[in-house]
């Protein structure tokens, strides 16, 4: 296709699709004012928007720098994505101190003691192109520099464990009956190559080439490998204490991040991640809850949905994004803001936010 085409393509998207953030900040003027392999840079960027017209986002970083070079169409995105007001500058800053406030999910309602938590962080390291880019041969090489991060990591008493590939052939490989326990388990990631979006920015190219995880012995702190961000690091609890679930997170990430290369990290963005959507504290705290109430006759997760997001939450189906609710209603709760919060802050809106879901859920306000 020309890139006249494309541009054509990226206007008709707009016109139908409102909710594709790539296509409602494309600006045609902007775009051919790029030199010749700028065009193709941002082209890169945003084809999976354009092969996806029903993105949210419809963009994936090639570069760690592609935010920097591209902000001018890249920001309107995130900003929007983010909720950052066009009158405050974009920035990071963190704040991992949980002493401050109080979050045990069974002050809410005694049920929710029992809660699947679990608390992720996108990190990429700097030294390697982000996975839209990277050839094979760096995949691999990424997975060897991980192991060798774990190696070490194995030894600590909190969070020893090991490293199951799926590369095929290395010495940690595992058989696909245990990948597939572990997919069914929700500790590894799915078949990344049946996944449209990440399919159109090369993202799952070379599967399962450089790919795997850590799992510690406890199975409560797990570290994948070659995802849709170079690691995803991340704590798992069942129980209600937020407090600990981020304590967790926060200390196996400054013991895994000394161990590895210097993450890519800017004051502006935060953690440099893939998506737009998981810049900043690249933050995903997410709890498994049941609302029947809420989710009755609602297969799209559309009314939930909608109340969710005045509280600043995403809600996703029971077995992750693009998913239906699951048995007895059960769902996953998010903040949706990653970017310009503090981890702090993310924690706070969760609890807050669950606080309010299920009082709506047990008054069924939203089905009268
Ligand atoms: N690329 C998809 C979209 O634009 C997913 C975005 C958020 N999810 C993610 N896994 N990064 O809708």
């Amino acid at each position: 296709m020309t890139i006249e085409k494309i541009v054509g393509e990226i206007e008709k998207i707009k016109r139908i699709y409102p909710n594709n953030l790539m296509a409602r900040f494309f600006n045609a003027n902007n775009f051919s004012n790029l030199s010749e392999d700028d065009k193709y840079r941002l082209m890169r960027i945003i084809n999976t928007g354009i092969k996806n017209p029903t993105s949210e986002m419809g963009a994936y970083a090639m570069y760690v720098d592609d935010y920097e070079k591209f902000s001018f169409q890249l920001d309107p995105m995130i900003r929007d994505f983010h909720n950052i007001p066009a009158e405050h500058p974009i920035s990071q800053t963190n704040d991992w101190d949980t002493t401050k406030a109080r979050c045990d999910l069974g002050e809410i309602d005694p049920s929710l003691k029992k809660t699947s938590m679990r608390v992720r962080v996108a990190r990429n390291i700097s030294s390697f192109p982000l996975p839209g880019a990277m050839d094979k041969s760096q995949r691999i090489d990424f997975e060897k520099l991980a192991v060798l991060a774990f190696d070490r990591l194995a030894d600590n008493p909190d969070f020893g464990g090991k490293y199951l590939s799926i590369t095929p052939g290395t010495a940690n490989t595992i058989s696909n009956q245990e990948y597939k326990n572990r997919v069914a388990s929700h500790q590894m990631f799915k078949d990344m190559s049946a996944d449209k979006y990440l399919n159109a920015a090369n993202i799952s190219a070379h599967w399962p080439f450089g790919r795997g995880m850590y799992i510690s012995q406890k199975e409560d702190f797990i570290i994948w490998v070659g995802e849709e961000d170079h690691l995803r690091i991340m704590a798992m609890q069942t129980g209600g204490n937020l407090n600990s679930l981020f304590e967790r997170l926060h200390t196996g990430l400054k013991f895994v991040g000394d161990l590895l290369p210097p993450f890519a990290i800017s004051p502006k963005y935060g953690a440099i991640a893939s998506c737009p959507t998981n810049l900043g504290a690249g933050m995903r705290a997410s709890l498994h809850i049941k609302l029947p109430n809420l989710c009755a006759d609602d297969p799209k997760l559309e009314r939930i949905g909608n109340e969710a997001k005045k509280l600043g939450l995403a809600v996703r189906g029971a077995s992750g994004e693009h998913s239906g609710a699951g048995e007895g209603g059960l769902v996953d709760i998010s903040p949706s803001a990653r970017l310009g919060v503090t981890q702090m802050q993310i924690m706070q809106t969760l609890y807050d936010g669950v606080a309010a879901l299920w009082k709506l859920e047990k008054s069924s306000a939203i089905r009268e």
